[in-house]
């Protein structure tokens, strides 16, 4: 297992069977406190609830003691203090380090720094691997495989960072992707070239209900707000797609409905109690695929 996990590409097809493996092991018992010895810290320089409570709870869960923050505007990031000093003195503390930043490569960039492994909780608009490894570990749990499945990826597409990780994880399972966004949320050429080099298929519409019934997975996404520079732009796309009920009638009948979440009005809430609705059983599943990630790189230390 590699010391970080910043990209998703960090991990072989092989090392992400092996921890969706570990995380089944420990749905099953997550009464396991086998890292007493250890502290965690969790640095959030941007707004979290899912992926910085289940990194938590999961080092919790695991024995281990939490220090860290949720709000730099109270650290001395405030006074001036770099990212690079800010790591250096946190490594001095924790043995491992989760960190939500907003600037593109700065979990990279941590690692190169630390002394101890850091975990990539979300870099800018680049990488979510963790939010990846949960999505993939709800795939295996309700369609009983991650191979050759039909997935429907909606909304932003430019800005998701859960959708970049999502198509380097599944390129090892022939998938075959639908993407579903306004002209201006597309998904940029970075993306488009990945899968034309690695013979992944994939259709772009942006219509939203033709495009789902043939869907194993529809995976909705936010519009992220707060990735554009340019409020008005953000207006025109916000309420691009609302999934009512509605659309739901010529679905696969095991067809899962996952989101990263948080959602704003991309689904409507009639859908919650649909037997396609999954993402807060998604979100549940957080915990243990983040528990099988801190012992992963716990034990590799
Ligand atoms: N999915 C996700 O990253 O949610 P949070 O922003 O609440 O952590």
């Amino acid at each position: 297992m590699p010391k970080h996990l910043i990209s998703i590409h960090d991990f072989s097809k092989e090392e992400i069977l092996k921890t969706l493996q570990k995380a089944a092991e420990f749905e099953e018992n997550y009464r396991q406190p086998l890292f007493t010895d250890k502290v965690i810290a969790t640095i959030f320089f941007e707004p979290s609830t899912r992926t910085r409570l289940s990194f938590e709870t999961a080092s919790n869960r695991l024995g281990a003691r939490v220090i860290g923050f949720s709000d730099s505007d109270n650290t001395s990031v405030k006074k001036g203090e770099t990212l690079k000093d800010t790591i250096k003195m946190v490594s001095n503390y924790a043995d491992l380090i989760i960190m939500r930043h907003p600037l593109e490569g700065s979990a990279r960039y941590a690692s190169e720094i630390s002394d101890v492994p850091v975990i990539n909780a979300g870099d800018g608009s680049n990488q979510h691997p963790t939010q990846t490894l949960l999505d993939l570990y709800s795939i295996l749990k309700t369609q009983g495989t991650l191979e050759n499945l039909n997935i429907s990826v909606v909304g932003d597409l430019k800005y998701g960072r859960t959708v970049h990780s999502l198509i380097y994880a599944m390129s090892h399972f022939n998938p075959t992707f639908n993407f579903i966004s306004p002209e201006e949320l597309r998904l940029t050429d970075e993306y488009r070239d990945f899968m034309y080099d690695n013979n992944i298929k994939f259709t772009e519409n942006q219509l939203l209900k033709e495009n789902i019934e043939n869907a194993d997975i529809v995976y909705m996404t936010r519009v992220q707000r707060e990735r554009f520079t340019d409020a008005l732009e953000y207006e025109k796309v916000k309420n691009c797609y609302s999934l009512d009920i509605s659309m739901l009638a010529n679905c696969k009948e095991n067809m899962k409905i996952l989101h990263p979440l948080p959602r704003v009005n991309e689904i409507a809430q009639n859908v919650d109690n649909s037997k396609h609705a999954y993402y807060f059983e998604q979100a549940e599943n957080g915990v243990y695929a983040r528990m099988a990630i801190i012992s992963n790189l716990l034990t590799a230390q």
